[in-house]
């Protein structure tokens, strides 16, 4: 027996796991996140571009897929080991059949447990997930301008059923509700002054994010990139804004606060200021591979683990050594060839 991971019922000993696990840059395992189908019922053009995500693309068949016991016996292995914090993702995750019946699973572990959507079926769902046990949500959103929003949504999504699926979630105290907007050039730059006005005094924290080169279908290309700059830049003109101090340690967006105290934005920039050094995030795909980089070009299969028998201490074992093996750091080293390679994704590895 491995001294370092002793049976999951052992808490004591658990903790010690959690403090020991880290990769080969000195980085633990604290945030999972799960993607619960490949599905989505947008289009967007920088994830699942239509030519691509046709009438005849091939998502998942049922029975490929992590079924929720699965992913709650998974998600108890890697609080095992140091994992604070999950985050359902897709695909659009509010597309699952009986997604409230995970939530409330998952939240039994007493994680924060968060969830980002595009916002399109949280009106209807957001008080069944509140009371399911979900802590808050993250919802995309692109521009305020229906005619904009429509052309990046590519399914004729109206921006009012997604304002109506935020207030639903502050409604049902699903708080802080995050925004995030995809920020690409010659669709949606000239939005940003508009969602950063509109959602000032919200109560609502708006994040701004540079289009990546995720995947491999959506045509990335640098000139593409709004910089995090350009976007500081436009909104402090004319709303200034300083600088401010990270929540915690890892944090992915920037934060940004206006200077009159009506709230604050944060600012991801995952191409010009890469964040990897703190990098503490482990992905699982629908179907149950183990990703440690949102850019990676393969996974571990765990569903294979889990549907060959193996006990929790094998797969505690198997996720700790893929861990301390990890080197990803791609965000760092990009170029234009690393955007060229055949990347997994994001709709199919989660956001
Ligand atoms: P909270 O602080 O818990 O609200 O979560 P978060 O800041 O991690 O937010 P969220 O998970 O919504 O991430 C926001 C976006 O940042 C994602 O949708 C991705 O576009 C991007 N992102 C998140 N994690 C990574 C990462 O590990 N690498 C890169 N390159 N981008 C990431
Ligand atoms: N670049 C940046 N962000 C992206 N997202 C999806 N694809 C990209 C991309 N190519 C964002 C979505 C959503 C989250 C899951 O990831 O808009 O907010
Ligand atoms: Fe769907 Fe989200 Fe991808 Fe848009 S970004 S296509 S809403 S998964
Ligand atoms: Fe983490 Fe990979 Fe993103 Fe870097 S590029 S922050 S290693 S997921």
């Amino acid at each position: 027996m491995n001294p370092l991971h002793p049976t999951l019922s052992d808490p004591g000993s658990t903790l010690q796991t959690a403090a020991a696990l880290r990769d080969t840059l000195g980085r633990p395992l604290r945030d999972l996140r799960i993607s619960v189908t490949d599905r989505c019922n947008f289009r967007c053009v920088y994830c699942m571009p239509k030519e691509v995500f046709g009438n005849d693309y091939q998502f998942l068949e049922r029975k490929a897929l992590l079924s929720f016991e699965e992913i709650v016996r998974l998600a108890r292995v890697f609080k095992a080991l140091g994992v604070e914090k999950i985050r359902l993702t897709g695909g659009e995750p509010l597309v699952r059949r009986k997604i409230e019946q995970l939530v409330a699973m998952l939240a039994a572990l007493g994680l924060d447990l968060t969830l980002t959507t595009n916002g399109s079926l949280l009106a209807k769902k957001a008080q069944a997930l509140k009371d399911a046990g979900l802590k808050r949500v993250t919802v995309s959103l692109d521009s305020l301008d229906d005619a904009v929003f429509m052309r990046m949504n590519d399914v004729d999504f109206p921006v009012t059923r997604v304002l109506e699926g935020i207030a639903a979630a502050a409604a049902a105290g699903l708080a802080p509700v995050k925004i995030n907007m995809v920020v690409k050039r010659g669709m949606n730059e000239h939005s940003i002054l508009p969602m950063a006005r509109y959602f000032r005094q919200s109560g609502h924290i708006l994040r701004f994010i540079e289009y990546m080169d995720v995947g491999s279908t959506n045509g990335w290309r640098m000139d593409d990139v709004v910089t995090a700059r350009e976007i500081v830049d436009t909104i402090s003109a004319a709303m200034p804004l300083e600088p401010a101090d990270p929540n915690y340690s890892g944090e992915v967006a920037a934060r940004w606060r206006y200077q009159d105290g009506s709230g604050e934005i944060g600012v991801i920039a995952s191409v010009t200021q890469a964040f990897c050094r703190d990098c503490t995030r482990a992905r699982i795909s629908t179907e149950g591979q183990l990703y440690t980089c949102l850019f990676a070009t393969s996974g571990h299969d765990l569903r294979d683990l889990l549907r060959s028998g193996a006990s929790d201490r094998d797969l505690l074992d198997s996720i700790s050594a893929v861990w301390s093996k990890r080197a990803d750091r791609y965000s760092e080293i990009r170029t234009g060839h690393t955007a060229k390679l055949e990347k997994i994704e994001m709709s199919y590895i989660g956001g």
